[in-house]
């Protein structure tokens, strides 16, 4: 069995232990976070799906983290974590047990809590918020994207309380109904939520969420969800937050009917603080700056405008992003590209303004 080195960690997977090499660009942004969460030591860390234990040793290793607790249910992911800890020399709580049983049974609750199954993380958020307390951060990673951008709309409904969008903008709604989901888990531990990192990539998008304690701070995030209405002839959106909002269905642009989608989290999805910390702490190349200095720079408002979609409803030939930013801009109206769709913008402008920037010389 070959050594895998990644970062300052040195592993072997064994036999039937997962082990993803493509996931270091999530694993090294990880890093990055626990490093700039600069958490007073001894910060504790759980890693609830430990596999290999690399994340552990990684944290452990890069980030300084020292009270550390790896579970993994496979008999065979707990073989070779305890082996990869001990070669590592990163002293650790080494368990065989599934996160339920854990949290059911102990009386720890942990200042970081790494969440990162198989598929979607939903029959697990709810035990995790046993072992969390004030101030917890947690990571959480989803790759059952299908379901979360709306491929199985169904499965959505039934996994997350929730209708997705399957359209352009199913990727940031799925990291909503995520959210979403989280954020009604914690309230129901009096746990307010607030996103600082939310990663929409390849197959899997991983949210980072710190929680704080009080009913007040639960009643407060459970507000910040809501419903998005969507128009698919003009592409124009309307959001209504709450739990029974007044949602409506006709397009205020072109008067055609709109499909409600939800409920999801409307509120920020990044701590700009966060990312500036992150992005002052790369000091060797990293794969994953490009999307840190994109989100550092995307306005952070829910959803945006697909310019070649837009274009196609309007029945032209395509307009360069960048030249409706400029134009939105010229106009005194804020624009940003987005992490979700290389060829769309974030703004703080109307549909109206929008069509009005994409086709300048139309009255
Ligand atoms: C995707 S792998 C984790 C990969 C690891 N975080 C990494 O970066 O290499 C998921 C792991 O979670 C474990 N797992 C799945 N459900 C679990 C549960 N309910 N409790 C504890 N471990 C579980 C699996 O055995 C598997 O080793
Ligand atoms: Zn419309």
């Amino acid at each position: 069995m070959d050594s895998i080195k990644e970062g300052k960690a040195s592993i072997k997977a064994g036999n039937g232990v997962f082990f993803n090499p493509k996931m270091k660009k999530l694993r090294d942004m990880s890093v990055l976070f626990v490093k700039a969460l600069n958490k007073k030591q001894p910060a504790s860390f759980l890693d609830c799906t430990a596999a290999t234990g690399v994340r552990a040793i990684r944290y452990a290793k890069e980030a300084g983290i020292r009270n550390i607790t790896t579970i993994d249910m496979n008999k065979d992911a707990y073989k070779s974590m305890r082996k990869n800890l001990s070669a590592n020399n990163v002293k650790a709580k080494a368990l065989n047990m599934s996160i339920q049983e854990y949290a059911n049974t102990t009386a720890e609750k942990f200042d970081i809590i790494d969440l990162d199954p198989f598929g979607t993380p939903s029959p697990h958020v709810f035990d995790v918020m046993k072992i969390s307390k004030d101030g917890t951060v947690l990571m959480i990673t989803a790759t059952d994207t299908a379901v979360l951008c709306g491929a199985h709309e169904a499965a959505c409904m039934k996994t997350y309380g929730s209708k997705p969008m399957h359209n352009e903008l199913c990727k940031e709604s799925g990291i909503r109904i995520l959210l979403n989901f989280i954020s009604r888990n914690a309230a129901v531990f009096n746990f307010g939520s607030e996103p600082l990192l939310s990663i929409s990539d390849m197959h899997y998008m991983r949210v980072f969420v710190r929680l704080s304690a009080g009913a007040k701070e639960a009643l407060a995030s459970i507000k910040e969800n809501g419903f998005a209405c969507f128009c698919g002839s003009c592409r124009n959106f309307s959001l209504s937050k709450g739990i029974a909002p007044k949602l409506s269905p006709k397009c205020a642009n072109c008067s055609k009917a709109m499909e409600p989608y939800g409920p999801m989290w409307l509120g920020k999805l990044q701590s700009k603080e966060m990312i500036g910390k992150m992005l002052k702490l790369v000091n060797d190349p990293y794969e994953g700056e490009k999307e840190l200095r994109m989100m550092q720079g995307e306005l952070d408002m829910p959803f945006f405008y697909s310019i070649p979609r837009m274009t196609k409803s309007l029945h032209m030939s395509s307009v360069s992003p960048e030249a409706v930013r400029m134009r939105l801009e010229k106009m005194g109206i804020a624009a940003t590209r987005t992490q979700f769709d290389k060829d769309a913008l974030k703004t703080t402008g109307t549909v109206s303004e929008v069509i009005k920037a994409i086709r300048p010389n139309r009255v």
